[in-house]
């Protein structure tokens, strides 16, 4: 009787495989865009996470997929066999990934996250990793974070194009890192009083990494010279981590050559720099979010200092957090 209990119980697992997992979100302290280049940039992940639950059900019609982004409010019902290109890139990435480990059964996944959207923290990437985390431990016991990075960067490439990988490899080891495209060391960085200053411009990766390819493209020498000294910024802020303050000035800048800043993040910028304080874009820029330095300043006084700049958000967050990791609870 017991060992039928258990071949039951066991027939039930597999019929109803359930993992959870969830990713951080991320802050580049200093080397966005130059990294696409291959030049070094200084990352942190924050604790602000994206889940993602999985549900196999070997009973619901096979090659199907159910997905619900439930802080989007948006609901798919897919047929693998049907796929359109019609589909949100997300959606296609979930039939990527799908095929990728060579599924049958139906698939249910649901999607929450902390993470703006399209704020430049690293939503897309969270949800990149998340997603081959989730199909990778259906066959895995083992989390080869090296291979799981690789593949969360091919749907890094179908949402962003050519993409330098930063996103996506913070988001799978968690901590802070050095990253180029050679290489990848974790850093030790801690950072006090770094505000998030949310412009709630929408911005879009793809498009700002093309703008500045243009600029590279259209003019190599002097994009040459401004790639290598925002390098020389992350460099000094390594090592030498007190001249933070000059160094976002000075990468600020460097970002406004390379054409992605705009009127309201440079308000942003000059108002701070009036109050001794320090900010700079962080990820893509076109909008999204900056980082300041805001020394003792609390978020009501940040909130009430750029009232008239019709910011959206102002959040303090934890740096160097867990990456990739399996969650008990989706909820
Ligand atoms: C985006 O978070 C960072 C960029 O440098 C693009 C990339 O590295 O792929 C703008």
């Amino acid at each position: 009787m017991e060992k039928e209990f258990n071949l039951f119980v066991c027939c039930m697992l597999k019929m109803n495989e359930r993992i959870v997992v969830s990713s951080p979100g991320k802050l580049i302290l200093a080397g966005e865009h130059a990294v696409v280049y291959g030049k070094r940039a200084l990352v942190t992940s924050i604790g602000l996470r994206l889940y993602m639950e999985f549900i196999e059900d070997t009973n619901k019609p096979t090659k199907t997929i159910e997905i619900d982004f439930q802080d989007t409010n948006r609901k798919y019902s897919i047929d693998i066999d049907c796929l359109k290109d019609s589909n949100p890139i997300e959606v296609q990435a979930i039939c990527f990934i799908y095929k990728h480990f060579q599924m049958n059964n139906h698939i249910q996944l649901n999607i929450r996250s902390d993470i703006p959207i399209g704020a430049g923290l690293g939503s897309s990437a969270a949800f990149s990793v998340c997603l081959v985390g989730c199909f990778y431990l259906r066959t895995n016991t083992q989390m080869d974070r090296n291979e799981i990075n690789q593949l969360a960067y091919q749907v890094e490439c179908l949402f962003h194009g050519t993409p330098s990988g930063i996103d996506n490899t913070i988001s799978t080891y968690g901590q802070s890192l050095v990253y180029s495209r050679q290489m990848r060391t974790h850093t030790d960085f801690r950072l006090k009083n770094l505000a998030i200053i949310d412009t709630g411009i929408p911005k879009s990766t793809k498009r700002m990494v093309e703008l500045v390819r243009s600029f590279v493209d259209n003019n190599q020498q002097q994009a040459e010279l401004v790639l290598n000294d925002i390098e020389k910024c992350v460099d000094t802020l390594i090592e030498q981590p007190d001249k933070i303050k000059d160094i976002f000035q000075q990468n600020q800048k460097l970002l406004k050559q390379l054409g992605v800043s705009n009127v309201e993040i440079d308000e942003i910028t000059e108002k701070l720099h009036e109050h001794h304080l320090a900010g700079k874009i962080t990820g893509a820029g076109g909008g999204g979010c900056l980082i300041a330095l805001v020394d003792s300043l609390t978020k009501q006084q940040l909130v009430d200092l750029f009232k008239e700049n019709r910011i959206k958000e102002v959040y303090f967050v934890e740096c160097g957090v867990e990456g990739l990791r399996q969650e008990e609870k989706f909820r």
